[in-house]
This record gives C-alpha cells, sequence and structure tokens, in this order.
C-alpha cells in the first residue's frame, strides 16, 4: 500500500474499453490508499508533439503505438514525468536508452494471459484453413455450395513456431493438442518445450519443413525483417504464416511478391509495421493512403485482425491490475 502524496497519472491512447477497466479497478485500488490515484484519460497517442500534456502528471501510461523516442522523453523529463508504464509487453516502442538518461523510469506488463494471443493465433490459422469467414457469408446469402472451401488437416502436419517464450510455449501447447509435429526455433531454448513434444531445430530447417510458420519473437534489431525475400525463398510452397507478434517481423513487401507468386499460401496477420497509422481507430470513411496494406487486403487468402490479440476480458484486467502494481510498486521495470 503507497502512503505517499497523491499521484496524478495520465493514460495516453486511451480507446472507450480501456478507459472502463481503468476506472473501475482504480475505484476498487483507491479505496485501499491512503492517497488515491487520479487518472487523466486522453484518446490521442503519446508523440514528441503531444507530450507537453503531461506536465503535472507522474506517470504516464502509454500502449504499443505511442511513440516514445528520444525526443518524446525530453519533454516528458521538462515535465517532471518520472515513470512511464506500459500497458502491453512489448517496448520496441520505447527509446529505453533516453529513458535511462532521462532518469524515467519504465515499466510493462511482460505476461498477462498468454494464452490469450496464443487462442487469437489458432483463431487465424483455423479460419484462413477451414474458411469459416467465408462460410458464414456463404451460408447467410443461402449459397451451400463447398467450391474454394476445402482445408487442409492439422494432425500430422509440421508447424514451424519462431519464439519459444510465453506465448509461443502456449501455442505450442494447443498445436501438440492437435496432433501436430513442432518444429521451434529461439536464440535460448528451453529445456520444458522438448519436454512437451516439440522439436528445437535451426531457422533454415524451421522454414524449409513447416507447412504453417507462426511468430512469437519480440520485435528488435535481430529479428527486426527475420521474414524477408531470403527467408521466404526457403520456405515450403504455399506455406501458410501468421504473425501475431510485431508487424517489424515481417517485410511486407516481400511478401506481397510472396503472395503473388503463390510462394505464401495464407497469410494471417494480428500485427503490421506501420500499424500506428490505422489500428485502433475507425478509418472506414477515409482514403487509406498505405498502398501496401490496401494490396494486402485484396488478395482472397489474407486475413488481418487489428491487433486484437490480447483483447478478451480476462486479459485486460489483468493488463489494469499489473499497470497499477507497477505504478505503485515499482514493479517491473526494464
Ligand atoms: P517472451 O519474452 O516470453 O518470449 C519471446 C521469446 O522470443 C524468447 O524466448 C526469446 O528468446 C525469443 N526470441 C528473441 N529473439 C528471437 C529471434 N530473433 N528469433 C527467435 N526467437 C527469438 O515474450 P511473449 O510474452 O511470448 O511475447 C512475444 C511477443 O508477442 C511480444 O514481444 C509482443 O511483441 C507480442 N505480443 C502481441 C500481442 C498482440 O495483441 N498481438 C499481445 C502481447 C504480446
Amino acid at each position: 500500500m503507497n502512503h505517499s502524496a497523491s499521484r496524478k497519472v495520465v493514460f495516453y491512447s486511451t480507446r472507450p474499453y480501456e478507459k472502463q477497466v481503468f476506472t473501475e479497478l482504480l475505484d476498487a485500488r483507491n479505496k485501499t490508499l491512503s492517497s488515491p490515484i487520479e487518472a487523466t484519460f486522453y484518446e490521442h497517442p503519446l508523440t514528441a508533439s503531444t507530450a507537453s500534456g503531461s506536465k503535472g502528471f507522474s506517470d504516464v501510461v502509454v500502449f504499443v503505438n505511442d511513440d516514445v523516442n528520444a525526443h518524446t522523453l525530453n519533454v516528458l523529463k521538462e515535465n517532471d514525468v518520472r515513470h512511464v508504464a506500459l500497458r502491453c509487453a512489448g517496448y520496441n516502442n520505447v527509446d529505453i536508452n533516453a529513458a535511462a538518461k532521462a532518469g524515467i523510469s519504465v515499466s510493462r506488463v511482460p505476461a498477462y494471459s498468454p494464452e490469450t494471443v496464443a487462442e487469437h493465433t489458432l483463431a487465424l490459422i483455423l479460419t484462413l484453413n477451414r474458411k469459416t469467414h467465408k462460410a458464414y457469408n456463404r451460408v447467410r446469402e443461402g449459397n451451400f455450395n463447398l467450391q474454394g472451401l476445402m482445408g487442409f488437416t492439422l494432425h500430422q502436419k509440421y508447424v514451424g513456431v519462431i519464439g519459444t517464450g510465453k506465448i509461443g510455449k502456449a501455442v505450442i501447447r494447443i498445436l501438440l493438442g492437435f496432433g501436430c509435429n513442432v518444429l521451434c526455433f529461439d536464440p535460448e531454448p528451453f529445456p520444458s518445450v522438448e519436454r512437451m513434444g516439440a522439436k528445437y531445430v535451426s531457422l533454415d530447417e524451421l522454414l524449409s519443413k513447416s507447412i504453417i510458420i507462426t511468430l512469437h519473437c519480440p520485435l528488435n534489431e535481430n529479428s527486426h525483417h527475420i521474414i524477408n525475400a531470403n527467408s521466404i525463398a526457403k520456405m515450403r510452397d504455399g506455406v501458410m504464416l501468421i504473425n501475431t507478434s510485431r508487424g517489424g517481423l515481417i517485410d511486407d513487401n516481400a511478401i506481397v511478391k510472396g503472395l503473388k507468386s503463390k510462394k505464401i499460401g495464407y497469410l494471417g496477420l494480428d500485427v503490421y509495421e506501420r500499424e500506428s497509422e490505422l489500428f485502433f481507430s475507425d478509418h472506414s470513411q477515409d482514403i487509406i493512403q498505405d498502398d501496401v496494406f490496401q494490396r494486402l487486403t485484396t488478395f482472397p487468402n489474407v486475413l488481418i485482425t487489428g491487433h486484437q490479440g490480447f483483447f478478451t476480458h480476462e486479459a485486460l484486467h489483468e493488463i489494469g491490475e499489473i499497470t497499477l502494481d507497477n505504478i505503485l510498486n515499482g514493479g517491473n521495470r526494464i
């Protein structure tokens, strides 16, 4: 319990569902605190030009697409912000060195129901394979023709999992339940993964053997564009590629070429490299300027969701609780 002076906290990029969860959690927490947390919710993102709005707040709470670069951090420092709390796991959007130089601590939510993202990964795989999104529309229109809906049986197929941390392991558990042969690549392998029944192989072997490849590694300088023209060339013809991790893992120009040549047979994305300009907002009345994204949406074998892998009631609740713990108790500092 924190008995220090009251904390003023500002949330950037807040959506109504988040405001509701955090308000409920704060109401409950404040009853137990001698000095309540005062929260302000901004809908706009944090960038160098919106950082001025942090004046008077000790803590800034941000999400996946807020741009916490060195310029932003300088403004936060001038405004005496002491802590940036990420309400997500990935922190590729924060300049950690610049934060340390500015004396601003950074926290994140390293784990919240990894099964949540794993289950969405399987939703993409199963939908792309069995085409339930197309069947839904056909049946509603009275069209019961099965032409074009044929899938493949997952049982005993080779599936490659790149990154075997918390989410990767949850995906592996589910895939093993389907009876798949799971091949994994991770620079830091876990003995528990092999005990579960999956097998670590080189990245090249994974790429060349897997009929489905799913990405669960963080975005960093080593993993940026890990899926590129070279790695795609090593894949099986008609491979299914799934990315619920971070958009920057994939070179999307190479992906478009791979789809056009039919090397890539299915693509499921929950993340996109330039998603900050699109995701989490309604652009249905706008002319979308990102031609690569628009091209991707024209392929019949591409399924894109707008970064909703984390989006369950349970996960949002856990994210909220851990973020408030991080603010109050200084936990999960990076
Ligand atoms: P984690 O830190 O538990 O596991 C990541 C694993 O990737 C580690 O075992 C690490 O050794 C491995 N790795 C690092 N570099 C690699 C490389 N170059 N190639 C292969 N493996 C590599 O992370 P967790 O919790 O499993 O999350 C994974 C990613 O999922 C996060 O970094 C985040 O970007 C993404 N994510 C997406 C969400 C969504 O809503 N779509 C929600 C939460 C996380």
